[in-house]
């Protein structure tokens, strides 16, 4: 029996205005009023966090960023500090995400750096890893999960670890309607949970949340729940339309 709370979390990634994110946000407050099994977390743009905060912030729905600067202030143009999200309402902070990656020279150095920021911050980092599918396929699975793992967390202590969440998000998997099989995601998740028990300790591995992401739908989060290592997941494209994010909060 899995004894740590089941977490979903919405990122709503570069979408939504102002107005229309918080018209989501107080419709998915309406829809799962009656969850207390779950945790739930909404990452909307920054331009939106305010406002989608004062809807939420009676709920049990926590506010998360997609993203922050490393710094606390300073003069970094167009930039964002832990600080600043916390004071806007943020309990967690996506960190690492693949797009990141991808496409804003995220390396694993500044992942470092963003969760030792959000830590001080009091920010709960939401780690993000996952291979390509060139990866994948060249059998480097693993070998790059455990780079991106090593790097991105060294130097944290244990305590600072066991307030982390990891998101496992297979970037073949990411806005492709191809998932990860159940048995493929759950092979990284126990992978990573042991990973974290070498690294750290037993008990941090076994009290650490692992979160799949790609392409999870109504459909498909129920099979993924029932594994043993797959305690909730990161959703993209499904978690926009509020009807649809509460099916899949509602998994079970
Ligand atoms: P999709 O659910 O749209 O595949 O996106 C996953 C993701 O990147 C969540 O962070």
């Amino acid at each position: 029996m899995r004894n740590r709370t089941p977490m979903i979390a919405g990122n709503w990634k570069m979408f939504k205005t102002c107005p229309e994110a918080v018209n989501n946000a107080r419709t998915l407050v309406s829809l799962v009023s009656d969850v207390d099994d779950v945790e739930i977390m909404i990452a909307p743009p920054f331009t939106a966090l305010t406002g989608v905060f004062d809807v939420i912030s009676q709920s049990a729905i926590h506010l998360g960023a997609q993203n922050l600067h490393w710094e606390v202030e300073g003069a970094f143009t167009g930039e964002i500090s832990g600080k600043m999200i916390y004071s806007a309402g943020c309990r967690y902070v996506i960190i690492g995400h693949s797009e990141r990656r991808q496409y804003f020279g995220e390396i694993d150095e500044r992942v470092n750096r963003k969760i030792n920021a959000a830590l001080d911050a009091h920010l709960l980092p939401v780690i993000c890893v996952g291979e390509s599918e060139s990866e994948r396929e060249s059998e480097k699975t693993f070998s790059v999960l455990d780079k991106q793992m090593q790097k991105g967390v060294e130097g944290l202590t244990l305590d600072q670890m066991g307030s982390a969440v990891i998101a496992y998000e297979p970037v073949w998997a990411i806005g492709t309607g191809k998932t990860a099989t159940p048995q493929q995601a759950q092979e990284v998740h126990e992978h990573l949970r042991n990973f974290l028990a070498n690294r750290f300790d037993e008990t941090t591995a076994q009290n650490i949340r692992i979160l799949y992401g790609g392409s999870v739908k109504p459909g498909n989060i129920g099979e993924l729940m029932s594994l043993p290592d797959i305690d909730g997941a990161l959703v993209g494209g499904a978690s926009l339309d509020p009807e649809t994010f509460s099916k899949i909060i509602k998994y079970k």
